[in-house]
């Protein structure tokens, strides 16, 4: 079994669970993503949700992108860690007034309008301080993600954004609102995409809705993407930064922009996903009736994704080089669901062994919960331990 460079003399000292950001692989990600955006007219927003460990927040805010937003508590977040305002987009289908007040008050870039009621409580809130909101309308452009039903978001079905029927009743609110200023588009199809022919789905909707703006007489001077492009949780050592070229290839090949127009994304989990491990000790392990677990001091209170998405996480046991076996590696909190993986191959365990859960750079911390009255875990970077 390959495993990643860990300093695991470092490591074995610290207190478990705690998270761990190797920071020289989100440089290289960050890298790859300006490298592969250079010369374009495109403009990254990290996803704020994924991750907001201010060294990660602080190396992603170095490399010169956006934030993208979907509470009051993220713009705040985003602007404390030097991401400027003007490159702040605001998403949800659900944001609250004081929310809304906080975006005008620090005149960030744009929000991404959900709704019609959305749109006239921003234009009374923005009346209110004789400002012009900056709003982009989020459409729903039924498509599907091809992922896991509960991160697919561009289906009719799904809550997020107006849908396409609604569009001429949109538009026409908007003349009527002195207070927004219509400035783009905005999509979300979806999280952990690996298959670009969903992206490219996406492209073929975008121009045919740029085409109804254009025989409206609406000019768009930006078109958002959302996320969604997947990372690979299978092999984080071959595959440590996800596939940028194909991604951004898909929206230069298939999408028809002006040249005066800008193609904004906001990535979230192929930015900090790799970067991230979960670093955990064995408590002890136990033979069951037809199999062993191994089992963690780390739990789904600082990893849901398994046991909410079914998410596959790499297993890694660092401190061992014996023969591989089979474990149920489990938490210790006292649900069934808190499991990481069954019948899992890993080399052979015992108790005090330093297991690493690959790939929990996103969605792993800022998930974290205090269930059974559990500590919130520290984290640490790879400069730190260095
Ligand atoms: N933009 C919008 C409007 C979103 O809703 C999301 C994610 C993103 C961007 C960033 O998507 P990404 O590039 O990270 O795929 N907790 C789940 C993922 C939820 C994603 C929610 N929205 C998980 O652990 O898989």
């Amino acid at each position: 079994m390959i495993k990643a460079n860990y300093p695991v003399n470092k490591l074995k000292e610290i207190q478990t669970p705690f998270y761990y950001y190797d920071l020289d692989v989100l440089r290289s990600t960050l890298q790859e993503i300006n490298e592969q955006t250079a010369n374009l007219n495109f403009q990254v927003h990290y996803a704020m949700k994924a991750n907001v460990n201010p060294s990660v927040l602080k190396t992603i805010m170095e490399a010169g992108l956006g934030a993208d937003c979907v509470s009051g508590g993220e713009v705040q977040a985003a602007i404390d860690a030097g991401i400027p305002a003007s490159k702040v987009v605001f998403a949800g289908v659900g944001k609250a007034d004081w929310e809304i007040n906080l975006g005008l008050d620090n005149d960030i870039f744009c929000f991404n309008v959900e709704s019609i009621p959305e749109l006239e409580v921003i234009n009374e809130l923005a009346g209110a301080k004789n400002k012009k909101a900056s709003v982009a309308l989020r459409i729903n452009p039924n498509v599907s993600a091809h992922t896991h039903h509960y991160i697919t978001t561009g289906l009719n079905e799904n809550k997020f954004g107006i849908n396409m029927s609604e569009l001429d009743k949109v538009t026409d609110l908007i003349k009527t609102l002195p207070n927004i200023h219509l400035v783009g588009i905005h999509f979300h199809i979806g999280s952990q995409i690996t298959d670009m022919s969903s992206f490219q789905a996406l492209c073929v909707r975008i121009n045919e809705l740029q085409e109804y703006f254009e025989n409206r007489g609406i000019k768009l001077k930006h078109i958002n993407v959302g996320g969604g492009l997947g990372i690979n949780y299978e092999h984080p050592n071959h595959f440590p930064i996800p596939d940028f070229e194909s991604y951004f290839k898909v929206f230069s090949h298939h999408l028809s922009l002006h040249d005066d127009q800008t193609l904004h994304f906001e990535l979230g989990r192929s930015v900090v996903a790799q970067c991230g491990s979960l670093i955990s000790k064995v408590l002890y392990v136990k033979e069951g009736t037809s199999k062993k677990f191994a089992i963690l001091d780390a739990g789904f209170t600082e990893l849901i994704r398994p046991a909410l998405y079914q998410a596959y996480h790499r297993i890694e046991n660092l401190s061992s080089d014996l023969p591989e076996e089979k474990y149920d590696v489990v938490g210790p909190i006292c649900e069934s669901s808190d499991t990481f993986a069954k019948d899992y191959s890993m080399n052979g365990t015992k108790r005090g062994d330093i297991i690493a859960l690959r790939s929990a750079g996103a969605y792993g911390e800022i998930m974290a919960s205090q269930y059974n009255l559990r500590k919130l875990p520290k984290a640490y970077t790879s400069d730190e331990l260095k």
